[in-house]
């Protein structure tokens, strides 16, 4: 097996069957729809984003369910991965202090980062097949670990992010009585270059690109079998704690 190609035939979640990405219109989603695109391992390879029709919003559930049941319609949904996300837009930046605590900002990342998240897994964890490996991935954070918080700040991203993850923990659980050999994970992507880091981006920091960061995410998803669900990878594959 050769690790470091998301070709390469392994653990795989593919042979036959449905590859799905949410966001396929990200930074990093779209580096994902390319790869899984491109390396014709699945039957069919589908990307919903708010631009695409049908359309996905994060804050609309009968958008996540139709798109849910538009990917199983091709297939067995044997990979699907979550890489939707929210940090920053013109209105909200990371708060550097508790003073720019604000109930509404609060509301808004944890409706995107885990909310949304929850009702994609509602609606995606039953269409996967009950017998042979299939991954669900959502793209979470390292920052949203609160073992690894040692700087502070980015009060809303990260607690929405490690409601992400215990939601991730949870619906494993739960997933794992109906589909033993699906996986049910957080990933971190790593610092990748996209509009969501590009205001955060410092000297010295590594930063990968979207392609490499999105082959290396797909290499980890290969390599995890059953017993690594509900956890929590980084792009390498070493486990983050929670
Ligand atoms: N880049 C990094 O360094 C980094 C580091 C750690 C974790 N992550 C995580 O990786 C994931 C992908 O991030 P990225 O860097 O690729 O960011 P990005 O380029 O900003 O992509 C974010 C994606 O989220 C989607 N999205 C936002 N609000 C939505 C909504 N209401 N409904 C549906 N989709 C919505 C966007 O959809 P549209 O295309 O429709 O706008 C876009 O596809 C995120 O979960 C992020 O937290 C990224």
């Amino acid at each position: 097996m050769n690790t470091s190609e998301p070709g390469g035939q392994s653990a795989s979640t593919s042979g036959a069957g449905v590859a799905v990405v949410f966001g396929a219109g990200g930074g990093i989603g779209s580096a994902l729809l390319k790869i899984l695109s491109e390396s014709k391992r699945y039957e069919a390879v589908l990307g919903f984003s708010r631009a695409t029709s049908p359309a996905i919003d994060l804050l609309d559930e009968a958008s996540l369910a139709g798109a849910a049941q538009s990917a199983a319609a091709h297939g067995d949904l044997r990979l699907a991965i979550d890489a939707t996300g929210f940090l920053h837009d013109a209105n909200q930046l990371p708060e550097k202090s508790w003073r720019e605590l604000d109930a509404a900002k609060l509301a808004r990342a944890f409706a995107l980062n885990a909310i949304g998240p929850a009702l994609l897994m509602k609606h995606v964890l039953p269409l996967l097949p009950r017998y042979g490996k299939s991954a669900f991935v959502t793209l979470s954070a390292r920052v949203g670990s609160i073992g690894d918080n040692r700087l502070g700040g980015w009060y809303a991203y990260r607690a929405s992010k490690a409601a992400l993850n215990q939601l991730v923990r949870t619906a494993a659980i739960e997933l794992a009585r109906r589909s033993p050999e699906a996986l049910c994970i957080a990933l971190h992507p790593g610092t990748v270059a996209t509009p969501l880091s590009a205001p955060f981006a410092t000297a010295g920091l590594k930063v990968q690109t979207p392609l490499d960061a999105a082959k290396h995410m797909l290499s980890v998803v290969d390599q995890l079998s059953a017993g690594s669900s509900g956890r929590f990878f980084d792009w390498r594959g070493l486990e983050i704690p929670w």
